[in-house]
């Protein structure tokens, strides 16, 4: 079976660091390229650190950099305090001499460019993907899927709100015309990667191999959580999980729905309504219910010491 072609569109970010070294562990998929926007830091650190990941990966493929803040929003906030003001808990990676190109033209291009149809994985929040949908809608069309971190579902509280997620919540504008654009859609949404939880003990093949990538996974997973060391903490994965559906279905049990983006409420800026009857209308998007938790570990943990292995070697 042939690789599926996948554009990974990302505010890394500690999470996102990982779930881009997956993509790169993992066969199943062809990454094409991989597109930074504002989220979890500033444009400038989540453009730097897309860059520096593919150096350290050595990725060849282009790097583009997209929205430096939402559409139409102003009153956002990055999120330094949960992902070090570098954006990768201060773990520096050498920096890249990468020239990065317009992020959002190059998702277009990509697109167009693909002899197969291309799976977009939006795992920050969705300022590009608005963007492509607005400006390159024949590209847009032509997505084969949009595998998105993002949202959730009420019985698991937001990240930023009771009940907003942060990716939504950042640009609930962009998420409000992605989410009615008519691709397909899957929703990885933090009522699935609260069942997510890995730790350092989930990882034995990973810590055993002790190369570059268990280093920063290692410090990614300590500074992420700030765990003070515990090596039994195990906290949510939320975009190294989107990828792992990509790469592995398997992992996710989804559920067909309606799902729109609160973007007025004063209260729910941000909350994905997720409507499991068909009141609302045609489903819009497969979301998220249940996760296999150790095949997702077990997919983690041996594609991630593959990796460092391969890295090692070189
Ligand atoms: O709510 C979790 C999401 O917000 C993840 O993508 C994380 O990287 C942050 O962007
Ligand atoms: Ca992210």
């Amino acid at each position: 079976m042939s690789a599926r072609p996948i554009v990974i569109d990302t505010d890394p970010g500690i999470d996102d660091a990982l779930a881009i070294m997956l993509a790169a562990a993992c066969p199943e998929v062809d990454l094409r390229g991989i597109v930074a926007v504002a989220g979890n830091v500033g444009l400038e650190h989540t453009s730097a650190n897309a860059a520096a990941l593919a150096d350290l990966l050595r990725l060849d493929v282009p790097i583009g950099r997209g929205a430096s803040g939402p559409l139409c929003r102003a009153d956002v906030d990055f999120a330094p305090d949960v992902h070090g003001e570098n954006g990768l808990a201060g773990y520096r990676l050498p920096a890249s001499t990468r020239t990065l190109q317009p992020g959002v033209p190059l998702l277009a291009r990509l697109i167009e460019e693909s002899p197969d149809p291309v799976t977009v994985v939006p795992i920050g929040p969705l300022t590009n993907i608005a963007m492509l949908v607005n400006e390159f809608p024949k590209a847009a069309r032509k997505v084969e899927r949009f595998v998105i971190m993002g949202g959730g579902t009420l019985d698991v509280p937001g990240n930023v709100t009771p009940v907003a997620e942060f990716n939504i919540w950042f640009d609930p504008d962009a998420a409000a015309r992605v989410f009615a654009f008519g691709v397909p859609i899957t929703m990885v949404g933090l009522n699935a990667t609260h069942q997510a939880l890995v730790g350092r003990k989930h990882l034995p093949g990973l810590f055993a191999s002790g190369g570059p990538v268990a280093e920063i996974v290692g410090r990614l997973l300590d500074g992420y959580y700030d765990v003070d060391g515990d090596p039994g903490a195990a906290m949510p994965q939320h975009d190294s999980l989107a990828i792992a559906a990509v790469v592995d279905p398997a992992v996710l049990t989804t559920v067909p729905a309606f799902v729109d983006v609160e973007t007025a409420g004063r209260l729910t800026r941000g909350m994905t309504v997720v409507d499991l009857s068909d009141a609302s209308g045609e489903p819009n998007c497969d979301v998220a219910m249940q996760v296999d938790v150790q095949r997702f570990r077990h997919l983690l943990d041996t594609r991630l010491s593959a990796l460092d292995a391969s890295l090692r070697q070189v």
